[in-house]
């Protein structure tokens, strides 16, 4: 636990109360206020926790003013450049970068967990044909509660790794199933000659009827857009995942929580929301018509992919992904593609125009990774579900921190209540 360094005084009503400061290791000092409601009888108001911490976190650090995110302090641009999803998946575990035989170890332990229960095979037939695959893993991973009972005791530790070691082998296989399950092909069996992201990319596109050869440029590309949003410090979805966790829920349940609430629009679900929207953009011609909408309080439309809870400067992510995407389109023979000609020229007019300069909006990571998914075969329905397992773990190492913190408490918010004073019951004849 952070020490404080200083004191802030609160003053109320004639009384003053000191409030320790507490410094992390990077970014803005932080007021303690634990014991505020037990002194001064008063709670702290902070709709969308737009300015509180809700936890103490050695994962990953995000400087939204100037653009920065690093993972256990390293720089996501150096990551993306040097490293592997899997070795960032270690390091957001463990919390230091595997050397080569903790590597292969943990690269052999993941592959080794990739087939699912045979029998949830049969569980998947229970949905529609037509669920999207966001609503089916929703309900596969929290099932997987159901099918690894084994590893749901929180109090032990090695439960708690197999559980994580399950959910990141095997998200990838749901995932993909789910995607089968969509367009109604066989589920492909995972393959553990291929990489973390080949494999993937082999579940999804594989038939039985003809060979599949996994392209290694779009491994690589898909590898760099799981690594891009392997986590994200306290963002939504991962505080609903600590939320759900703080009672003490299994880590399936938790995953499953934290899946839901990354398939809203706001949040994971911008990736599939952007490409719609620039396909429906369409034209180039037709882009100030729709900088006028997002600009007009009244319509109810926002740019897709633009804006930031806390990048006000500009997502680092998406320096990536633009040129991940100009790669992987040009190695297709496709840069002329138009969705992604409107994306540039969108990006380009709204970063010159008041409104978007003034509010510090931004490109995020979604406003390329779409293009790129789209351009690799994926259909829309697709980019959260693979949102959702390049997060898993992420989630999970969040959720371990927490689980390991030795006065964890289960979270629980106040409120500003604004309904009717106490008053009395009125029988039905008198109302
Ligand atoms: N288009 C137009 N205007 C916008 C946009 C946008 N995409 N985003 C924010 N604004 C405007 C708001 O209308 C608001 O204007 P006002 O101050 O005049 O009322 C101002 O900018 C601030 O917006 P908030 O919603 O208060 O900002 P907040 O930090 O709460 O929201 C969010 C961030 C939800 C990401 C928002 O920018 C948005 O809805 N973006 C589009 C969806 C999107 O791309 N989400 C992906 C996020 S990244 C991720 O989850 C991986």
């Amino acid at each position: 636990m952070a020490e404080p360094t200083r004191n802030a005084t609160l003053t109320l009503d004639g009384n003053t109360y000191d409030l320790p400061v507490m410094s992390p290791t990077a970014g803005p000092d932080v007021l303690d206020i634990r014991k505020l409601y037990g002194e001064a009888d008063v709670f702290t108001f902070d709709p969308g926790f737009t300015s509180t911490a809700s936890c103490e976190s050695a994962i990953t650090f995000i400087d939204g003013d100037v653009g920065e995110l690093l993972h256990r302090g390293y720089p996501i641009e150096q990551l993306a450049e040097k490293s592997s999803y899997l070795e960032v998946c270690y390091l957001l575990l463990y919390g230091e970068l595997p050397t080569a035989a903790q590597l292969a170890d943990f690269e052999a332990r993941v592959t080794r967990h990739t087939m699912v229960h045979e029998q949830m095979h049969y569980f998947f037939r229970g949905f529609r044909r037509d669920a999207h695959p966001m609503a089916t893993m929703v309900g596969v991973v929290g099932a997987m509660s159901a099918f690894y009972h084994d590893s749901t005791d929180i109090n032990d530790p090695w439960q708690r790794e197999v559980a994580a070691i399950r959910m990141i082998a095997k998200l990838p296989t749901i995932a993909a199933m789910a995607y089968k399950y969509s367009v109604g092909q066989p589920f492909v069996y995972p393959k553990n000659s291929l990489s973390y992201a080949g494999n993937f990319l082999h579940m999804c596109f594989a038939v039985p009827a003809e060979d599949y050869v996994v392209n290694p440029i779009l491994a690589k590309a898909m590898d760099r857009i799981m690594m891009l949003h392997a986590d994200h410090e306290q963002n939504a979805s991962t505080s609903t995942v600590r939320l759900a966790g703080s009672s003490g829920a299994n880590p399936f349940a938790c995953i499953a929580a934290g899946i839901a609430c990354l398939w809203g629009p706001a949040h994971g679900g911008a990736n599939q929301a952007c490409l719609e929207m620039l396909r429906e953009i369409g034209t180039v011609d037709r882009i100030p018509e729709y900088i006028a909408k997002a600009k007009d309080k009244n319509s109810g439309f926002r740019l897709m992919g633009f804006g930031h809870r806390v990048y006000k400067n500009f997502d680092p992510r998406a320096k990536v992904m633009k040129q991940s995407a100009d790669e992987v389109l040009g190695l297709l023979g496709i840069e002329n593609n138009p969705t992604l000609q409107v994306a540039k020229e969108l990006e380009r007019i709204a970063l010159e125009d008041d409104y978007f300069v003034s509010k510090k909006l931004y490109p995020n990571v979604d406003f390329y990774s779409g293009i790129i998914l789209d351009a690799m075969g994926f259909p829309t329905s697709m980019f959260t579900p693979i949102f959702a397992i390049s997060r898993t773990v992420g989630w999970i190492s969040q959720w371990k921190e927490m689980i390991g913190e030795k006065n964890q408490k289960i979270g629980r918010p106040r409120q500003l209540y604004v309904g009717p004073p106490k008053r009395d019951y009125v029988d039905v004849r008198h109302r």
